[in-house]
């Protein structure tokens, strides 16, 4: 099953007239005089937005009431009171795929802030070509951007995402999350979400940047924990879970932060990104330990660099990591 943002105008129709009216019952024959469309065609699109997981209350002779709604993250649900300018202006939806990572990068070349979601993921795809598991429910989605900023600038774009994600958590849970650089985001010291960046370079310029985004939001990691235990560097996973906190909501408020988060960027404030990143920083003056291609590198956290690097002291020597694991030792 997928949707996307511009088509099942029936169903929407129905839908939205439902939703309005959700204090009376409204007959078959109603629906479809006002809406103007047939009596089958209004049970169809009945049926239809049941298997959403909407509920409607069904009565012989007086008609249908929708009495509950899907927690899918369907496209006309997320643009519904979305106040961004264009993330998320276009949207895929699945309820399952290989990884919307990899579905993106097919469309890589639709418009700046196209979002593709899935409610689960087969073949999800986490950093240095580890997997990432995605059951229904979670929050699994990517972003295809074009920035027209310079291809160095793409290294904080995992920064950038931390720093949103953590906003939007800390607008709709009573939690404060921290940051693992590169991009983990922690709550009480296990993983809670990780970004993934793909870019795409041509002469030198960045043709289509792709955010995948993964955020264990309502699931049971219970079991998780036990299959990725084995995983090197794992460090315990945990998901947000408050039943008071609506899904679509969250996301809304996480396209917005990550669309004022890429515009800082684009207007060539990194220091902001920096600044931010490190004040919610759990890796930064922690000693931690890193593996290189030179063997394992053992220090403090120092900063973060310009160019969204880890810099690493130990004694009167100074590393700069670009890419890999760090494990935090205290
Ligand atoms: C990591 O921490 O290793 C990054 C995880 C990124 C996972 C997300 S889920 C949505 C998108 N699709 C994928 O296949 N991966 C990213």
């Amino acid at each position: 099953m997928n949707f996307t943002s511009f088509d099942n105008i029936g169903l929407v129709k129905v839908l939205g007239f439902l939703k309005s009216h959700d204090k009376e019952y409204l007959s078959g024959q109603d629906l479809s005089d006002i809406l103007k469309i047939s009596r089958v065609a209004v049970w169809k699109h009945i049926k239809k937005i049941q298997s959403l997981g909407y509920k409607i209350d069904s009565k012989q002779k007086l008609g249908y009431k929708l009495v509950g709604n899907t927690s899918l993250l369907l496209p006309w649900e997320v643009k519904d009171g979305l106040k961004t300018k264009y993330v998320a202006n276009r949207i895929y939806f699945f309820d399952t795929i290989d990884s919307t990572q990899t579905f993106a990068s097919k469309i890589a070349n639709e418009k700046e802030g196209t979002v593709i979601i899935s409610n689960r993921q087969t073949d999800g795809r986490g950093r240095t070509g580890r997997r990432w598991s995605s059951p229904p429910g979670g929050i699994w989605f990517s972003v295809i951007f074009h920035p027209k900023f310079d291809t160095s600038l793409s290294t904080l774009f995992p920064l950038l995402a931390g720093v949103a994600i953590t906003n939007a958590i800390e607008k709709h849970f009573k939690i404060k999350p921290e940051l693992k650089w590169p991009n983990d985001v922690t709550i009480k010291g296990k993983k809670v979400a990780g970004g993934l960046v793909e870019a795409s370079v041509e002469s030198n310029k960045i043709s289509s940047l792709i955010l995948g985004i993964g955020i264990n939001f309502s699931i049971d990691v219970s079991k998780l924990e036990k299959s990725l235990k084995v995983t090197p560097n794992f460090y315990g996973i945990t998901a947000l879970v408050d039943n008071k906190v609506d899904k679509i909501k969250f996301i809304q408020t996480l396209f917005y932060e990550l669309e004022k988060e890429y515009e800082k960027l684009a207007s060539g404030d990194k220091h902001t990104i920096i600044k931010n990143w490190t004040k919610k920083s759990a890796t930064i003056g922690k000693r931690i330990s890193v593996m290189t291609s030179a063997g394992k590198i053992h220090g403090i956290a120092a900063k973060i660099d310009d160019d969204g690097a880890l810099i690493i002291r130990n004694g009167k020597k100074t590393h700069k990591i670009i890419v890999g694991d760090i494990s935090h030792s205290n």
